[in-house]
């Protein structure tokens, strides 16, 4: 089995910077498995369709296109909220499935970050992380990155919206958002990226040399 490097945890924990850093440390291809469901919202939003109806969230999830992951227009709020709400359809999850696990046999390995990598796409990853930091502090962040982009929603509001998605993400039926029994908790409330990045190596690193 090739490497593979668990990211999961909450909305705007870190977990996506994290992720990032260490596949360009370890030379790993990087997966940002949220982009796939944010790509999903997007494609039922742009065929005017409801992301509360599941076969609409299918037909866009069986129609995905991985070139768009990089597309700005599904970073805002709104595509955050339709990506929750769709990914609590369990044929949108299937239907991602194959393309997150030929992710995960890529050699010589893959950082994958999301909510379920490390519980139901990749059970037997090498090593699996588990990224959380209070709901106020990710809500800062988070609106830290949208004004960068300008016209940023109320703080609060970025705030009620985080705190809905983990519930929302936390209470779903299938693969809800949960630390694997195996992984390693990472709080980064009280740490910058840099002193994050450290953390996450010293757990991950002696996993990747006795795999
Ligand atoms: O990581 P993100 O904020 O881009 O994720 C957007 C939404 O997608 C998140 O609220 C829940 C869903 N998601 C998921 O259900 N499973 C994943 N592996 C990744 C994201």
């Amino acid at each position: 089995m090739s490497i593979v490097i668990a990211v999961d945890g909450t909305a705007a924990s870190g977990k996506g910077t994290l992720a990032k850093k260490l596949a360009a440390h370890f030379g790993f291809h990087y997966l940002d498995s949220g982009a796939l469901y944010r790509l999903v919202a997007l494609g039922v939003a742009e065929a005017g369709k409801d992301p509360h109806n599941e076969a609409d969230a299918v037909a866009a999830a069986k129609a995905l296109n991985c070139a768009r992951c990089g597309d700005p227009a599904i970073r805002t709020a709104e595509m955050g909220v339709g990506a929750s709400i769709v990914s609590a359809h369990p044929a949108v999850r299937t239907a991602l499935l194959d393309v997150q696990r030929a992710y995960a046999a890529k050699a010589p390995g893959a950082v994958i970050d999301g909510r379920d990598i490390g519980t139901v796409i990749c059970p037997k990853a090498t090593a699996k992380l588990f990224v959380d930091a209070t709901p106020e502090v990710r809500a800062h962040r988070r609106w830290l990155e949208l004004a960068a982009k300008g016209n940023p929603p109320e703080e609060a509001a970025v705030l009620a919206d985080i705190i809905s998605r983990d519930e929302r993400d936390k209470s779903r039926a299938v693969a809800p958002l949960k630390p694997a029994e195996d992984a390693v908790l990472l709080d980064t409330t009280d740490l910058g990226v840099e002193a994050a990045f450290a953390a996450a190596l010293a757990i991950v690193e002696p996993r990747i040399a006795a795999a």
